[in-house]
């Protein structure tokens, strides 16, 4: 049993980076990290399939430019959004979103400047959309800049903002394997819009911001209803399907059964954009291929040939050995973005069903809807 009530969003545990390091290599697009936590003395305790939420500081950087557009040197004092007395600067890093505006944010900018009619109008009713479409890639320090004369009370500015949230990462290790620490496995999200380098709060506040021994991380564990092994005994086959960061779950996974020499077989499906940058974690799945601890190891790089190569095209490739594990009651796991690839995979499924299992398409969705009551189509994806 994971001890997940212990430490909450009101009372997270305070925790120390002790290693980090850059999975993808030199050449890469990518900048995905291996993370790992000390554990030791905080008494929290997870199991494999759980996540560990992270509440993140915002960048000072920004909070800086902040500060600027309204005049502000930082140090007046407010109350930040858990109404705890602190200066304006701590309230921005600590407890502020300045990632995404909403319409009360906006109204405030409209009704300062006086002098707004475009964002006034994106703000009717009906124009649901097109403001939607203008938000995209924007952030509350757009406004501030394009409004420059919408000018607020620190405290009005502190009160207007949303608070800073929490973001979760699939934990990528077991205690039984590592039993001080919890491994994660991010990728750092940078872009460039509307003439802004921007950066996604929490992944660049493990990247960048915490410094290795420093206890600053607020964190607690999130337990992963239903995204569970079956038992070390169980020969249950399982089949791991996880891209990018998808495969921070299946590394846990992989850890737990190795230590518990679990019973059944396990085949892993990996794809990253090149084998060269992007294998993360390559030798010790190959090891776990040696020793047995993986049955098979399906790997799509995406960009090592012309056309792209995804997950689901290995899974569609080997539809027959696939359909045959599924008839011997294989558990089939899923995890990492949930907008194009789950949605890909799905249909690959469908497809192997089809075609090895000799289904019509209504017959093979029966069988996929099936897997999901009988909890053997188990998804971790976002
Ligand atoms: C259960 C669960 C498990 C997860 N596990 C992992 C994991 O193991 N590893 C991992 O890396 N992540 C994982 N995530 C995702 C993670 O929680 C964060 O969402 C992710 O790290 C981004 O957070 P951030 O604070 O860095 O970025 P944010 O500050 O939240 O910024 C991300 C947002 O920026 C915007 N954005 C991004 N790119 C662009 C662009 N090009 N143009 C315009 N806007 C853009 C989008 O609105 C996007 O939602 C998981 C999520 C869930 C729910
Ligand atoms: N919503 C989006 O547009 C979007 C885009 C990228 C990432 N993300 C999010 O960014 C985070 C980190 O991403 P990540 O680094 O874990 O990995 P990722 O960007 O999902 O990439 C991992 C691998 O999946 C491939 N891929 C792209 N589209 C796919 C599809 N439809 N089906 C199967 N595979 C596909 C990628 O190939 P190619 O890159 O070569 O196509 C790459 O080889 C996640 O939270 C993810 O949800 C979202």
């Amino acid at each position: 049993m994971s001890t997940a009530p212990a430490f909450n969003l009101k009372n997270p545990c305070p925790a120390t980076m002790k290693h980090a390091v850059k999975l993808s290599k030199e050449g890469s697009p990518k900048d995905t990290r291996h993370f790992e936590i000390d554990l030791r003395g905080s008494g929290m305790t997870f199991e494999p399939g759980d996540s560990l939420a992270v509440l993140p500081t915002n960048c000072p950087d920004l909070v800086q430019d902040v500060l600027n557009t309204q005049g502000w040197m930082g140090d007046e004092s407010v109350e930040d959004l858990g109404k705890k007395p602190v200066s304006l600067r701590e309230a921005l890093i600590s407890s502020c979103n300045l990632a995404t505006p909403d319409k009360k944010f906006l109204h405030a900018i409209v009704q300062k400047t006086g002098n707004a009619p475009e964002l006034a109008k994106l703000l009717e009713p009906e124009r649901k959309e097109q403001l939607e479409a203008h938000l995209h890639g924007r952030e509350l320090i757009d406004f501030l800049h394009d409004h420059p004369d919408a000018k607020f009370e620190p405290q009005e500015f502190v009160s207007l903002c949303k608070k800073l949230l929490i973001r979760l990462y699939s934990i990528s290790s077991s205690l039984k394997a590592n039993p001080d620490s919890v491994h994660l496995t991010v990728a750092t999200v940078r872009y460039h819009t509307f003439g802004r380098d921007r950066k996604g709060v929490a992944s660049t506040f493990l990247a960048e911001r915490v410094k290795l021994n420093e206890t600053i991380i607020p964190t607690f564990i999130k337990e992963g209803k239903g995204f569970r092994l079956p038992a070390a005994d169980d020969a249950t086959p399982v089949i791991f399907c996880g891209p990018g960061t998808g495969i921070a779950p299946f590394r846990s996974f992989l850890q737990e059964r190795d230590a518990t020499k679990a019973k059944g077989k396990a085949w892993l499906f990996f794809g990253e954009v090149s084998s060269k940058t992007d294998f993360f974690y390559e030798e010790e799945f190959n090891d776990y291929l040696k020793k047995g601890v993986l049955t098979n190891l399906t790997t799509a790089f995406s960009r090592d040939q012309a056309e792209k190569i995804y997950v689901q095209h290995r899974i569609t490739e080997h539809a027959a050995e696939l359909w045959q594990w599924l008839e011997e009651g294989a558990i089939f796991y899923i995890c990492g973005d949930a907008s194009r690839m789950a949605v890909d995979v799905d249909k690959a499924l469908h497809a192997v069903v089809e075609t090895a299992g000799g289904k019509t398409p209504e017959e093979a969705a029966e069988y996929i809807e099936q897997l999901r009551k009988d909890k053997r189509y188990r998804r971790d994806v976002y």
